[in-house]
């Protein structure tokens, strides 16, 4: 299947140009660049590399690096929820394993997948920085703490 090509809209394009106005060089804006367009489309495409890396003055490959080295910028479609669990040392000792098997049992995916439903992706993540609350996770942009394997499917329950 042949993808149409991708283009702009004026609001991504005038909201990146604001983004590049808050800093001295164009490199600074990438990330956030990058964000605009997934806060608009869910994900990043391919095509949208070359006009967001002609906007902020950088080479199209240097932004594809970043994009590829930032994991919180997703390069393919999610679902509608992002869920991402915090993989670091004290979540790791205070339950991780069994929060992800909950998940990937309640779910029906593992790390990396989206349901066919298209409602959750399943992610690892690094520190959340609520380290006394663990084991902890996102979703979306909800924080939750001291999470156990059995409050998993009524948290899920929230999102639709
Ligand atoms: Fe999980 Fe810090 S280690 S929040």
């Amino acid at each position: 299947r042949v993808e149409p090509p991708f283009v702009l809209t004026g609001e991504e394009r005038h909201a990146i140009e604001h983004e590049v106005a808050h800093y001295p060089d164009g490199r600074a804006a990438s990330i956030g660049a990058l964000k605009i367009i997934q806060a608009s489309r869910g994900w990043v495409p391919d095509g949208a590399i070359a006009p967001v890396a002609e906007i902020i003055g950088i080479g199209a490959a240097e932004l594809e690096g970043v994009a590829t080295f930032y994991s919180l910028i997703f390069r393919k479609p999610v679902g509608r929820h992002v869920i991402k669990v915090c993989d670091s040392i004290s979540c790791f000792l205070t339950g991780y394993d069994e929060i992800r098997a909950a998940l990937e049992r309640a779910l029906g995916i593992r790390y990396g997948q989206t349901t066919a439903d298209g409602r959750f992706t399943l992610l690892p993540i690094c520190c959340l920085g609520a380290c006394d609350k663990g084991p902890t996770l996102m979703i979306d942009d909800d924080l939750h703490g001291d999470v156990t394997p059995d409050k998993v499917a009524t948290m899920l329950e929230a999102y639709k």
